[in-house]
């Protein structure tokens, strides 16, 4: 089968003769796919940043498809379905799922001392294949997959596996108040569903902090809020300050990761040299940026090691941190809705559709950020028919 394939830092190919998945366990389906993404988490891996990414692996977390084939003791799905599949893989029985962690399945990664299975995620997310190539094995198939509503766009279906997920969560745990202010530091997939979702917490004003005027533009007329370009506001720390009665934000949201922009120390010792799990520059004015007794909610992502942080004035102000994978699967149901009431309109911030053969090149672009891309999905031969 045609599927991506990764062979080092910034070198991604196509592969033509990938053999097809097949089931290696009764409750796992093999899902033909129909639309992935290629995601802000990927780019850590296609950068080199995450450890155990093997050559020949497939990346791959957001994809839906059509579930061709299953195992013997599956019972929700039938070939022929249409499903949208969690970027998580989890078991539904251990005792993190239990609480609906689902990004803490104790079972379905074997270096499970941190993050559970994810697709197409490195061995340390447990070494699965991923949804970049026209089939997937897909574990745990009762337990994660969901059939797509009649009438769903499939555009829609595909980000409701990760980035409204993620973006609804981040606002979730940020406990946002009737009235709050809410920073959210990145305006990619991930921080534009950030601020579009804190209004439906009720927040009352929401700023968006990046570098990218391009995606400033988008963030400001599709979340209808603030958007400042961080390189020409001087100390982003104290504008928002000043912005805020010098209080500092109710709540700010994290939405950049590991490979954060914006300081030339942190960019060396992390990214360039490797002394640190890629640079905390957003995570810093976060910490900086946020009110005495606020709230940082922390979803881009981190190695585990970092920097620089200024962790004394975590415990000196009385921040409550509170971070995590998203729980996908906890979510769907309020967020099917919230996308079928029209609400929230995942779809609209794609703006590459790629032929999954030159997957290569979708990589570059979303890289590079050329084009003004802001999420790309890829299309495979099967679906463009
Ligand atoms: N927790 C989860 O479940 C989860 C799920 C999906 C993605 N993520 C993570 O969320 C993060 C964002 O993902 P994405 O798809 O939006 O990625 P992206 O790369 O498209 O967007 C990141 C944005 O951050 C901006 N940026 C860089 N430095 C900055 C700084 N100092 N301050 C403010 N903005 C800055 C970039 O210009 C870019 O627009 C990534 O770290 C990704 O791995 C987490
Ligand atoms: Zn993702
Ligand atoms: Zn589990």
């Amino acid at each position: 089968m045609i599927a991506m394939n990764y062979r080092g830092p910034f070198r991604v190919r196509t592969d033509r003769n990938k053999p097809e998945p097949r089931i290696e366990h009764p409750n796992d389906a093999i899902v033909r796919v129909i639309r992935s993404c290629i995601c802000g988490s990927d780019l850590h891996l296609y950068h080199g940043l995450v450890p155990d990414t093997r050559p020949g692996s497939t990346f791959g977390h957001e994809f839906i498809g059509e579930v061709i084939e299953v195992g013997g003791s599956v019972v929700k799905l039938k070939p022929g379905d249409h499903v949208l599949v969690p970027f998580n893989i989890a078991c539904g029985t251990c005792s993190f799922c239990k609480q609906q962690l689902f990004g803490n399945c104790h079972e379905s990664n074997p270096e499970a001392t941190a993050v559970g299975g994810i697709f197409g995620y490195s061995h340390t997310a447990g070494g699965f294949d991923g949804g970049q190539a026209e089939y997937v094995r897909v574990p745990f198939a009762d337990v994660g997959p969901e059939i797509i509503p009649s009438g769903m766009d499939p555009d829609d279906a595909v980000l409701l596996t990760d980035v409204v997920p993620t973006g609804y969560q981040a606002a979730e745990m940020g406990s946002i108040k009737k009235g709050d202010t809410v920073v959210i530091f990145g305006a990619g997939p991930i921080g534009i569903m950030a601020a579009k979702c804190s209004w439906l917490f009720g927040a009352g004003r929401v700023i968006v902090i990046d570098h990218l005027e391009y995606r400033l533009d988008f963030v400001r007329n599709y979340a209808q809020c603030e958007a400042y370009n961080f390189r020409s506001i001087g100390d982003p720390v104290l504008f928002l300050k000043k912005a805020t009665d010098f209080y500092g934000a109710d709540v700010c949201i994290d939405a950049v990761g590991c490979e954060a922009a914006g300081s030339a120390l942190q960019t060396i010792t992390g990214r360039k040299m490797l002394l640190q799990a890629g640079s905390a520059t957003a995570l810093h004015w976060a910490i900086n940026s946020v009110k005495k007794g606020g709230i940082l909610s922390i979803v881009g992502v981190y190695g585990p090691t970092g920097n620089l942080i200024p962790i004394g004035n975590v415990v000196n102000k009385g921040i409550t941190i509170r971070a995590n994978q998203a729980s996908v699967k906890r979510l769907l149901p309020k967020l099917i809705d919230h996308v079928q009431s029209g609400r929230i309109d995942p779809k609209a911030i794609i703006t590459h559709r790629i032929p999954l053969e030159e997957v290569a090149d979708a990589y570059h672009i979303f890289s590079a950020k050329r084009d003004y891309c802001i999420k790309p999905i890829l299309i495979p031969p099967s679906a463009r028919a």
